[in-house]
């Protein structure tokens, strides 16, 4: 499997605590899929990303990218920030115009791109993401979930290879994550490599088709879903909730699991459920 991006032996502590957020980390993303990044609180998810953009750089051992070291160089940041994009998970942190059209262009403005083509990008994702009528309106008039959309268009509108999303679904209801992951998989259709930092168990399991867990700044198990949520010991030891799905499925009679795939969605549980 080709990586796009990896962590060689991180280490990096915030200014003025003692404490290590990544305490040797090592993982690789892989190119072209859709990445679930799940941990507790603490464990380095959001840390991991703000190196992945080169806003923290490591104090020991390497980032690369595309399979060669980050450089620091500011046109080189500027470079990497075209190709990676991050989404926070506060929308507030990441909003700083005063209403989603301006926002959106901004990013652009800053990248260089011509002014057709800039309106023509902003007009499309704005359909996109459903926020053509919104375009206009005060960022702080919006509702959290319809940031987040404002935050996450501002992003993909830069057409990065890697997008980078901390806890997306954090503070959404059930439509607006629905709506969300429907977005996700129609940018990664597109080409692009998806990463979604989660505590989400059962977002992570459902959505990705990979899956790293972190733990104290590391990368302890790394998997297709299955694989790792099926360690059940392990995942109930870092203190996470294995997916409901699975825990359904692993109470199902034997002879029904050995012709069965685990279901990864409450519809496949249904089908298997009838022949109970
Ligand atoms: N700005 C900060 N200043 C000091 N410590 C921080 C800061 N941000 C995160 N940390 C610490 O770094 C560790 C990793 O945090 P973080 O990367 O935010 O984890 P996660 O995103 O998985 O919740 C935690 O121990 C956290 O308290
Ligand atoms: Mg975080």
């Amino acid at each position: 499997m080709k990586s796009i991006m990896e962590a060689y032996d991180v280490r990096y502590s915030y200014p003025g605590t003692q404490a290590e957020a990544l305490q040797g980390l090592t993982m690789s993303l892989p190119e072209g899929k859709k990445t679930a990044i799940c941990g507790h609180n603490g464990s380095g998810k959001s840390t991991l990303f703000l190196h992945a953009v080169g806003i923290h750089r490591p104090a020991s051992g390497r980032m690369h990218w595309k399979g060669a070291p980050m450089s620091y160089r500011a046109d080189d940041l500027k470079k990497l920030r075209q190709q990676v994009g991050l989404v926070f998970q506060d929308p507030e942190q990441q909003l700083i115009l005063s209403t989603p059209y301006e926002d959106i262009s901004y990013g652009l403005r800053n990248a260089g791109v011509p002014e057709h083509e800039m309106i023509r990008r902003i007009q499309h994702i704005l359909g996109t993401m459903g926020l053509e009528h919104l375009a206009n309106t005060p960022i702080h008039h919006l509702s959290l979930g319809q940031k987040k959309r404002v935050a996450l268009a501002g992003v993909m509108v830069l057409e990065p290879e890697l997008l980078l999303l901390d806890e997306p679904t954090a503070y959404l209801d059930r439509s607006s994550e629905q709506r969300l992951v429907e977005e996700l998989d129609r940018i990664h259709a597109q080409g692009t490599t998806v990463v979604m930092a989660t505590h989400d168990m059962n977002l992570a399991y459902a959505w990705a088709d990979w899956v790293l867990v972190m733990d104290k700044g590391k990368c302890l198990l790394e998997g297709t879903p299955f694989e790792v949520f099926e360690q059940e010991d392990l995942i109930l030891s870092l203190g996470l909730e294995p997916p409901l799905l699975l825990q359904v499925w692993s109470s199902l009679p034997e002879h029904v699991r050995a012709e069965s795939f685990p279901p990864r969605s409450m519809a496949e549980l249904k089908e298997l459920m009838k022949q109970l």
